[in-house]
């Protein structure tokens, strides 16, 4: 991808107004140059003392005296030392909204589209609370802890904050299922600064006495919309319940179904909300189209589409495990690189499939929802919708796999005869059309008569069930 591709965000050049004073007598030197490391200076103190947490400082390590469009924002220097060699130089605009009122401690509701930043605009406003302020973990407690839906989205927040609490002393620990949960518990005992999690195994850990989150001062849902729903809404009360009531609570999505947002007031106090957009929409840089296709010419559809663009990176979703297995191995058996990763296949198995895809060993990823929401693969230049996804908000995240911080990608729907109820569903969520780039759209079923569906009143083509199915994949809500 060529730069002149990125977003706005990514060229800009920050020029905001420094609203932190230089403690230290020496001027500020800007990012850039060799930064010193001036030992005597204090923690950034200022923003509002975390509610509960002591007073004390356990940090006494260098601060490097940077000025850089993060510190501006409050971010602590150690960590935005390291963000220009992960490619972040410029806030993203859901950073640059939701930073300052993390910081300063207030509860967040954050929405932004897919592939901007979200994992930052979070995390290192977190990063910097935990350096500080506080204290070192005790045992068999976490600081902070950050939830989310799957097993791979867990790993992939972990890696993050290391890479930007590197040269900190904060550690993270991840508990997922798949994984032994005796060195988990054990590793706990020492207690940890953040722990990144999802719900299923740090249940199983609570109940075996291993965690207690009854000193954790932060909350962080990524996926929160996906949280709140029924897949996880059980766990998450339990979870929620043994955290404090004065604690940091900070939600983030791309998409956010008005009946999860109420929800998720439960879950803030006297929150601050940030969307960038109008929440559930596609990321701006996704070409879009939906190819109407008879289901039994799926298979063909899919592989003329591959070969146009052999050796770029494409993800294709189907809805069912069975299904997405047996489609990777038809085009296995046709020549092409495919991995698959699905609620079937064992974690070494899942982890193999996205570490052959992340290094291009394999070109095309076959997965349900389990990779629908947050996995970071940059290189992702195509999504197929094999099968429409029955949540329609799941499209948007399946499409946002491509296109992420500011690159361009392409998305085709596949769309069959039987699915035209769940197109009209996604675009209605998405408020757009999607355009049509192949095949002809099957005659759309007459809408119900107004009021009551009486002898004059067809029914829609297909009926939604009265409740929604689970978002969660199941081998995530198993941890
Ligand atoms: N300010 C920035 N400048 C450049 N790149 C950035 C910036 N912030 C984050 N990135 C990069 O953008 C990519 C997407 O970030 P991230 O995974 O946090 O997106 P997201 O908003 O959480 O997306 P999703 O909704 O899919 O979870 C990552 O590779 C990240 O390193
Ligand atoms: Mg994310």
């Amino acid at each position: 991808m060529c730069a002149d591709t990125r977003a706005p965000w990514l060229k800009e050049n920050m020029t905001t107004e420094n609203p932190r004073p230089n403690r230290s007598d020496k001027p500020r030197r800007p990012h850039g140059g060799k930064p010193s490391f001036n030992r005597g200076a204090k923690p950034n103190t200022n923003h509002r003392r975390h509610r509960d947490e002591p007073e004390e400082k356990f940090i006494r390590r260098a601060i490097p005296d940077i000025d850089t469009p993060f510190t501006r924002m409050g971010i602590d220097a150690r960590v935005a030392i390291n963000l220009p060699g992960l490619g972040i130089e410029t806030p993203s605009p859901i950073q640059e909204k939701s930073i300052p009122g993390i910081v300063e401690g207030r509860d967040l509701l954050g929405l932004a589209q897919t592939g901007t930043g979200k994992t930052a605009a979070f995390g290192l406003p977190m990063l910097t609370r935990l350096l500080n302020i506080g204290r070192k973990p005790e045992p068999k407690t976490c600081r902070a802890l950050i939830l989310a839906p799957t097993r791979e989205l867990a790993t992939q927040i972990a890696e993050n904050i290391d890479a930007y609490a590197a040269g900190t002393p904060i550690r993270q620990f991840r508990v997922v299922g798949g994984a032994s949960i005796n060195v988990q518990i054990q590793r706990l005992e020492r207690g940890v600064d953040v722990l990144i999690a999802t719900p299923g195994r740090l249940i199983d850990l609570i109940e075996r006495g291993a965690i207690d989150l009854s000193r954790t001062g932060y909350l962080v849902l990524d996926e929160a919309d996906q949280m709140l729903d029924i897949g996880f809404i059980h766990a998450l009360r339990r979870i929620a319940k043994m955290l404090p009531g004065e604690r940091q609570t900070l939600l983030f999505s791309a998409t956010m179904p008005k009946l999860m947002s109420e929800l998720a007031d439960s879950y803030l106090n006297d929150p601050l909300r940030v969307a960038v957009n109008p929440p559930g929409q596609a990321a701006a840089k996704i070409d879009q189209g939906v190819h109407f296709v008879s289901q039994g010419d799926k298979a063909a559809l899919l592989a003329e589409y591959l070969s146009k663009h052999s050796g770029e990176l494409a993800i294709v979703f189907g809805r069912t495990k069975h299904g997405s297995e047996k489609l990777a191995k038809l085009l296995d058996k046709w020549g092409y690189k495919v991995a698959a990763i699905h609620g079937n296949k064992s974690q070494g198995q899942r982890e193999r499939a996205l570490a052959s895809f992340r290094a291009e060993e394999t070109q095309v990823l076959v997965a349900t929802d389990v990779a629908a929401r947050g996995l970071d693969i940059p290189q992702v230049a195509h999504v197929y919708n094999y099968d429409l996804p029955n949540v329609p908000e799941n499209y948007v995240h399946r499409i946002g796999r491509t296109a992420r911080a500011g690159r361009d990608g392409r998305a085709i729907a596949f769309c069959g005869p039987a699915e035209l109820g769940e197109l009209r569903a996604i675009e209605k969520a998405m408020k757009a059309k999607i355009p049509v780039v192949g095949g002809e759209a099957p005659a759309e079923a007459p809408q119900p008569a107004r009021g009551r569906g009486g002898p004059g009143g067809a029914r829609p083509a297909r009926k939604r069930p009265a409740r929604r199915p689970s978002r969660a994949p199941k081998s995530a809500q198993q941890g």
